[in-house]
């Protein structure tokens, strides 16, 4: 067996980010997952971490360890988005709440302490949500970031725009002073933005695919799915929602699903209008270091394979 890589999740979950934990849930032959850590983003830190141990109890994997990080953003009043998510962050099923406990020592300090307890370059980290913890994490300790070997965050968006504001994808608006943090540090950043998360549809077909598993994660998971694409199919009449978080674990797993280019972002923090937007210099107009390799495309049937493959093995 090939050795299995060492990540740490950073998670706001989230019915999508439920689907990335999952999918590395079913992937332990090539992932290990050290740790999740929850952040304040699609709903407050407390539901935000109550989820992470729910996902953590379905799957039987009590064994991993959640840390609660921050509940606000670095320099603003924390954004949710419960219009997509509903009011748990996680409606859809009916699932117990969490026994498992949450670890006292805070997800900031697991995440540096993490980092210098591995060896230099083992650690990955994968972002599903508002990028304050990483952040956080560099500016106390920023002597683990040379350590990390690569951080895959869903966030951004440029060819598609924003989804939260017309400039703006989520993750980055809520706490676009983390990400302008995190993409200037220095680490070797993927990004998955809307340009890829959006060829991502939940249609029927697929959604089909996981019930038929029929195992008790599956029928939980398409029961979120149901519930998290009713927002775009009454908005915008699209085949389903899109699957936004999985992208960081798929790319992980697989990443001759996806194609992109290595270019410079930087991250608008002061224009009120376009604040949080992700500015791509996709044809390289400037000489702006390049710090990210951005996504735009993705084998959308390869991926939806990849996900129902490995929840089955759950
Ligand atoms: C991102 O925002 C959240 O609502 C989703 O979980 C995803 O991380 C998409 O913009
Ligand atoms: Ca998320």
């Amino acid at each position: 067996m090939a050795e299995q890589r060492k990540i740490i999740i950073d998670t706001d979950p989230g019915q999508d980010d439920a689907a990335a934990i999952m999918l590395a849930f079913g992937s332990h032959e090539e992932l290990e997952v050290l740790g999740i850590t929850t952040v304040a983003g699609n709903v407050p830190l407390s539901l935000t971490s109550r989820n992470a141990r729910i996902i953590c109890e379905l799957c039987e994997r009590t064994d991993v360890k959640v840390f609660a990080g921050a509940d606000r953003p670095i320099a603003r009043a924390l954004v949710t988005a419960e219009h997509v998510h509903g009011k748990t962050g996680l409606d859809g099923p009916t699932l117990p709440e969490p026994t498992m406990p949450l670890q006292t020592q805070h997800a900031v300090d697991f995440i540096i302490e993490t980092l210098r307890r591995e060896p230099d370059g083992a650690v990955t980290l994968c972002t599903l949500g508002p990028l304050t913890n990483i952040a956080l994490a560099f500016q106390k300790a920023p002597d683990i970031i040379p350590r990390i070997r690569e951080l895959v965050m869903m966030g951004g968006g440029f060819f598609e725009g924003g989804n939260i504001t017309p400039a703006a994808e989520f993750n980055i608006y809520v706490d676009p002073e983390a990400a302008d943090i995190v993409v200037r540090s220095g680490v070797p950043v993927v990004m998955m933005p809307l340009d890829v998360t959006h060829q991502l549809l939940t249609r029927k077909d697929r959604v089909k695919r996981m019930a038929d598993i029929g195992t008790a994660p599956a029928r939980a998971m398409v029961e979120m799915l149901e519930f998290f694409e009713r927002f775009d199919i009454e908005k915008y009449g699209s085949d389903g929602g899109p699957l936004h978080d999985p992208t960081t674990v798929a790319y992980l797993l697989k990443p001759e699903l996806f194609k992109g280019r290595n270019c410079n972002v930087e991250i608008e923090v002061k224009s009120e209008l376009t604040v949080g937007m992700t500015v791509v210099d996709w044809w390289h107009v400037t000489d702006r270091k390049r710090n990210a390799t951005v996504m735009r495309h993705v084998d959308a049937d390869g991926f939806f394979d990849l996900l129902v493959e490995r929840f089955a093995r759950i």
